[in-house]
């Protein structure tokens, strides 16, 4: 049964089990990366902090909601079913990590009966911290947040990244190639879920990928969302695989349409 207070509670236990997971990755940053592994291609990695700060963020949720399900990166879990359901990147931004570049994250949100009502994103470097619950606004800290007022594509920052395969990343750099000459520039920071929380705060006017997973932008959607952004796929499609942009009302129609024009969402 869902109360109304019940996604301020979820919010509650997401930043503390984010705090706590994001110093462990900053210690064992800081001892040195460590049993580097490749998981999709050559270039996907996964070290032994990701998997170690995944199964402390499991082993709190589960001591605090013994009866939740946890979808995580690492680990999966996809198929759990439960009323509340975490979704979970114990480092996004891992190649970020590797090279001791400061954006990598921890995102942690919670769906419940299919809908992410509560999410936090927390550059484990820096301790900066975004949060937002279903209807109750985005903060960074106590600042509410509210997103970019910029109009006018020409003049845009606009994020973006891109997949670890060789064919996914030429499409991508393709529609890049189309984009370019309209915006005021691109930024290719490499944490998706941070991506999306400097959108809510106008640090960034907007934000494109294709190619992303559940745990890269179900906390910073929602950021993003409660910011006022328009969190969507391409031409009627919900956020997903295929594409997310994040943009302001105002932005979103001219980005969205020039992406469609250049397919962003087809190729591998
Ligand atoms: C990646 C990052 C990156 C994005 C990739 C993601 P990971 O997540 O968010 O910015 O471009 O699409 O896979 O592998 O660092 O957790
Ligand atoms: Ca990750």
């Amino acid at each position: 049964m869902v109360t109304m207070d019940q996604p301020a509670e979820l919010l509650a236990l997401a930043v503390s089990v984010a705090r706590s997971a994001s110093d462990l990755a900053r210690r064992m940053r800081a001892d040195g990366v460590a049993a580097v592994a490749t998981k999709s291609t050559a270039t996907d990695v996964v070290t032994a902090a990701d998997r170690v700060v995944e199964r402390h963020v499991r082993e709190r949720l589960h001591e605090a909601r013994p009866g939740d399900a946890v979808f995580g990166e690492e680990y999966g879990g996809e198929s759990d079913r439960a009323a509340v359901r975490w979704i979970l990147d114990p480092i996004d931004g891992t190649v970020n990590y590797l090279y001791d570049l400061p954006q990598y994250a921890v995102s942690l949100a919670a769906e419940v009966d299919g809908v992410v009502v509560a999410g936090v994103v927390r550059n484990a470097a820096t301790g900066r911290e975004w949060t937002a619950t279903r209807g109750g606004g985005a903060f960074a800290g106590d600042r509410r947040l509210a997103g970019s007022g910029e109009t006018d594509l020409a003049q845009a920052l606009v994020g973006t990244g891109f997949g670890y395969a060789a064919q996914r990343r030429l499409h991508q750099a393709r529609v890049l190639a189309g984009l370019i000459g309209h915006i005021r520039d691109i930024r290719r920071l490499g944490a998706a879920s941070i991506d999306l929380c400097l959108v809510a705060e106008g640090t960034l006017d907007a934000y494109y990928e294709k190619g992303l997973n559940p745990w890269d932008h179900a906390a910073g959607g929602l950021v993003a969302a409660e910011a006022g952004a328009l969190v969507t796929g391409l031409d009627g499609a919900p956020p997903g695989p295929d594409m997310v942009i994040a943009a302001p009302p105002g932005l979103h129609p001219a980005l969205h349409d020039r992406l469609s024009e250049l397919d962003a969402a087809g190729g591998p």
